[in-house]
């Protein structure tokens, strides 16, 4: 084993589209570092946005935004929401844009997934706010859907990797959770 530095490598991770409302109207930006903070409910999730991003403002003032899951169809406008920023382009005329329980997070029907989220708390780091959201709605389209359950097989997230500076996508499922490891227990 060789080191190579403090690099971080937990990728892939999910490229969502996160949405504020900034200035009275909607904005989207590509993030790839979001968190899972727990599993129940309330559910917790965070977001870590460099405070440059014109996206940050909109989400201090309302306390509200949501992280939307682009599939891979849709890596075209989701690496656009990257690149460009909503202080000099309108991002959000990409999308057919609708809104849940929380007035100023908006969503893209085109995902076929959405979530809206009322802001906790906000980590102050030196070059990121770090956002963390309570869970208040998810919304989904029935053709990603399997008994009510969001399926990653039909969802076809858009994964990042920050090494390669690529898109990937999803393999098949190769084993069952908590339960691939019975076959290890003693008899
Ligand atoms: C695939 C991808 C993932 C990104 N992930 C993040 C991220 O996790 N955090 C972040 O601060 N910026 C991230 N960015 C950069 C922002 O999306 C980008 O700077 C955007 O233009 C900011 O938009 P805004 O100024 O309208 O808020 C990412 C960009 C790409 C292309």
């Amino acid at each position: 084993m060789h080191p190579i530095g403090p690099v971080n490598a937990l990728y892939p991770m999910p490229t969502t589209l996160v949405g504020a409302t900034v200035k009275a109207s909607p904005n989207f930006l590509a993030v790839a570092h979001v968190g899972i903070l727990n599993h129940g409910t309330p559910q917790y999730l965070s977001i870590g946005l460099s405070k440059t991003h014109y996206s940050n403002g909109g989400i201090h003032e309302n306390r509200t935004f949501s992280i939307c899951m682009p599939s891979e169809d849709l890596m075209v406008e989701t690496d656009y929401c990257g690149i460009m920023t909503g202080r000099k382009t309108d991002k959000a005329a990409l999308f057919d844009v609708f809104y849940g329980q929380l007035e100023t997070a908006p969503m893209i029907r085109q995902c076929p997934v959405n979530m809206e989220l009322r802001l906790h708390d906000v980590l102050d780091f030196p070059p990121h706010d770090v956002f963390i959201g309570e869970l208040v709605e998810t919304y989904a389209d029935d053709s990603v859907l399997t008994n009510g359950k969001v399926d990653v097989s039909r969802l076809r997230p858009l994964l990042f990797d920050m090494a390669s500076v690529k898109y990937w996508r999803l393999g098949p499922a190769v084993g069952a959770c908590w339960n691939a490891g019975k076959s290890l227990k003693r008899k």
